[in-house]
C-alpha cells in the first residue's frame, strides 16, 4: 500500500485548544442515536475514530457508551499523547487504543482482517488533498452491516456578529490558505459524493447538516484566539504571504479585529458542517 504524500495538519498542533471543546454532542449528535442502538444490541461494539486530534470526542464517546470498544488514530504521536491524558482524566483509556497511523495507509496498519461496527471521522477529511482516497480507505475497514461516518466544515458559511469587512476578509483569506495547503474547504458539502466516487452505494448514503455557534465569554476567547494566533504567526500568515494575497498590514489588523470581537459582549460565530452516514 503506497503512502499518499500530504504536506502533513497544516494549521499545526500548537493551537488546538479550540479542538478541546468538542465532545459527541455538539460535534457527534448525529451519530448518536446509531451508537445507541448498536451498543444496546450488539456484544464489545467497536469504533475506529481516524484522525481524533486531541480525543476529547474520542473520550466522550467512550463516556456515554461504557461497553463501546475504541481505535484511535491520528498522523500525529505528538497529540495523541494529549488524547491518552484527556481519555485517563475522563476515567476511559482502559477502553481506548491509540495509534498513529496514516488514513491513505489504515488497512495497512490495522491489517486485513480488522473491521469496525463504526468508523468515524470528524473534521479530518478537510485537511486532505485526496479525500475519495481516504474515504475508500474508512470503507474498507468498516464491517459489513458497519457506518462510515463522517462530519466536515462548509468553510464558506463561517458567520459573525459583527458582519464587518474584516471578518470577511479574513473569511477569504482562510479559504484561500486552505486550498492553497493542499485541503477542500469545501469538504462539508462534498462528503456525499466522496462517499459514492469512494464506492459506497448511492442509496445508502445519508447526509446532514450541522451547526456549531460561539457566543460565550469563554468560546469567544478560545476561538477568537485561535483565529488571531493563525493570522499572527501561523501557516495561513505564511501560506498568505507566499501567495502575495495579503499584506502584513492587513493580517495584523486581522488580529486585531479578532481581539476586539473576542472583546465584544455580544459578538458570535456560527459555522454549517456537512454530516455524512453510510450503512455498509
Ligand atoms: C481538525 S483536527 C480534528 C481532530 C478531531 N477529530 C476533532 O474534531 O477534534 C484534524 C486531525 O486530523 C489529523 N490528520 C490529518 N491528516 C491525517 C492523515 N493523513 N492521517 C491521519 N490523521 C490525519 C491531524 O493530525 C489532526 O489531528
Amino acid at each position: 500500500m503506497s503512502t499518499t504524500a500530504e504536506p502533513g495538519y497544516a494549521p499545526g498542533y500548537t493551537t488546538t485548544t479550540h479542538h478541546e471543546f468538542r465532545t459527541a454532542h455538539n460535534s457527534a449528535a448525529y451519530l448518536l442515536l446509531t451508537l445507541e442502538e448498536l451498543c444496546a444490541t450488539t456484544t464489545n461494539p467497536t469504533l475506529l475514530d481516524v484522525g481524533c486530534g486531541s480525543g476529547t470526542i474520542t473520550a466522550s464517546f467512550a463516556t456515554l457508551f461504557p461497553n463501546l470498544h475504541i481505535t484511535a488514530l491520528d498522523l500525529s504521536p505528538e497529540i495523541l499523547t494529549r488524547a491518552k491524558a484527556h481519555a485517563d482524566k475522563l476515567g476511559v483509556s482502559d477502553r481506548i487504543t491509540f495509534k498513529s497511523a496514516n488514513v491513505y495507509d489504515l488497512v495497512a496498519s490495522l491489517g486485513d482482517d480488522t473491521k469496525f461496527d463504526v468508523v468515524h471521522a470528524h473534521q479530518m477529511l478537510v485537511h486532505l488533498s485526496d479525500p475519495v482516497k481516504a474515504m475508500q480507505q474508512l470503507l474498507s475497514v468498516a464491517k459489513f452491516g458497519g457506518w462510515l461516518a463522517c462530519r466536515d466544515i462548509c468553510m464558506r458559511t463561517f458567520t459573525f456578529y459583527p458582519d464587518t469587512e474584516i471578518l470577511q476578509s479574513w473569511t477569504r483569506l482562510q479559504l484561500a490558505t486552505h486550498n492553497a495547503s493542499g485541503g477542500s474547504s469545501n469538504a462539508g458539502a462534498s462528503l456525499g459524493a466522496w462517499a459514492v466516487q469512494a464506492g459506497a452505494s448511492r442509496k445508502k448514503v445519508k447526509l446532514g447538516m450541522g451547526s456549531w455557534m460561539y457566543a460565550s465569554p469563554e468560546e469567544r476567547k478560545v476561538w477568537g484566539g485561535t483565529f488571531r494566533d493563525r493570522i499572527i504567526s501561523g501557516s495561513m500568515r505564511t501560506t498568505a504571504l507566499e501567495l502575495g494575497i495579503a499584506s502584513e498590514a492587513e493580517m495584523d489588523e486581522m488580529a486585531k479585529e479578532w481581539e476586539r470581537w473576542m472583546a465584544n459582549e455580544d459578538a458570535c460565530s456560527g459555522s454549517l458542517h456537512g454530516e455524512l452516514l453510510v450503512q455498509k
